[in-house]
């Protein structure tokens, strides 16, 4: 198996993406450490996985869990770490440029992007010491144009764009390489904890999600979280022991260009014309 007898951290892995990799890396042959702040998720997963993923209720935006998380797999195995998954998220402050206070905008980069820098900065000795090893961070769709998600949320996936490519050039010399990974739109509980969607009406909302989600991008089904976990196994095995410092988008097309250019139902200049020729 590709990543037989490897260890990996996971932030953010008690739900959506983050739990489709964790799982998706221990059918690879991994051993996996999930660090979130969902205690119940955490131990679900925990007991689904039969003993190969352990969970440590981990908050992203403080340092020293952060670096309790890294450091877990090498005090419970004696070993050191290989893979580092830097993915916990959430939408952040919604209030455009104008409104937005200070500390919203604070805390939302701390939330998706000081986090990330932080996860690189624990992983990467434990990796040195380890002769190497492979980072993958989320970013998003909205780090490469406008119209996906809320500034401050933007704004900070677009950094952990370019603060892969930098951790890339600095850590390469201690055989680290790291990547990113964009996904477009992926069916996770994430909408309708941004919207604060009640208990109650969650099935609902996540049925109208999964209805706009199938016709959301060209390839004409919603995105899975295992989709993106697909991609992140790669990154993070030796199949891309030559790849480093860029980014894998995986969005169904979404972002290939207007909706005009693959949606015959969207209206265009062209179709706008016709009725003239
Ligand atoms: P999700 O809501 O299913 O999972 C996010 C997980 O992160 C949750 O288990 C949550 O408890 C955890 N989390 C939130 N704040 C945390 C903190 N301070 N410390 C530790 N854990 C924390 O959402 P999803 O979609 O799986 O999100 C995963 C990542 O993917 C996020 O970074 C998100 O921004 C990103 N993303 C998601 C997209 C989507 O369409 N679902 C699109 C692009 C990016």
């Amino acid at each position: 198996m590709r990543l037989d007898g490897k260890r990996a951290v996971v932030t953010g892995g008690a739900s959506g993406i983050g739990r489709a990799t964790a799982l998706r890396l221990v059918a690879e042959g991994s051993e996996v450490w999930v660090g979130d702040l969902d205690e119940a998720g955490g131990e679900a997963l925990v007991a689904e996985a039969g003993g190969r993923i352990h969970f440590l209720r981990t908050d992203v935006t403080d340092a020293g869990q952060i670096e309790a998380l890294m450091r877990a797999p090498g005090q419970q195995t004696g070993g050191e770490l290989d893979i580092a998954f830097n993915n916990a998220g959430a939408g952040g402050a919604r209030e455009g440029i104008a409104e937005i206070a200070p500390d919203d905008w604070d805390r939302t980069q701390a939330l998706l992007l000081r986090s990330v820098a932080l996860g690189i900065r624990y992983a990467a000795p434990l990796m040195a010491k380890a002769g190497g090893g492979a980072i993958v961070n989320t970013s998003s769709v909205s780090a490469l144009g406008t119209g996906y998600a809320p500034i401050a949320y933007s704004t900070a996936k677009a950094g952990v764009l370019h603060l892969t490519k930098l951790a890339a050039a600095e850590l390469a010399r201690d055989n680290i390489r790291v990547n990113a990974v964009v996904p477009g739109f992926i069916t996770t509980n994430i909408f309708t904890r941004h919207l604060d969607v009640g208990e109650e009406k969650r099935a609902a909302a996540n049925q109208a999600i999964a209805a706009i989600a199938a016709q959301a991008q060209p390839v004409q089904r919603a995105g899975r979280p295992e989709d993106i976990a697909a991609a992140v196994a790669y990154l993070a095995s030796d199949d891309a022991a030559f790849v480093t410092g860029t980014h894998i988008l995986v969005d169904g097309g979404m972002t290939i260009g207007t909706r005009a250019s693959w949606d015959p139902q969207s209206p265009s200049l062209f179709s706008a014309l016709e009725a003239f020729q």
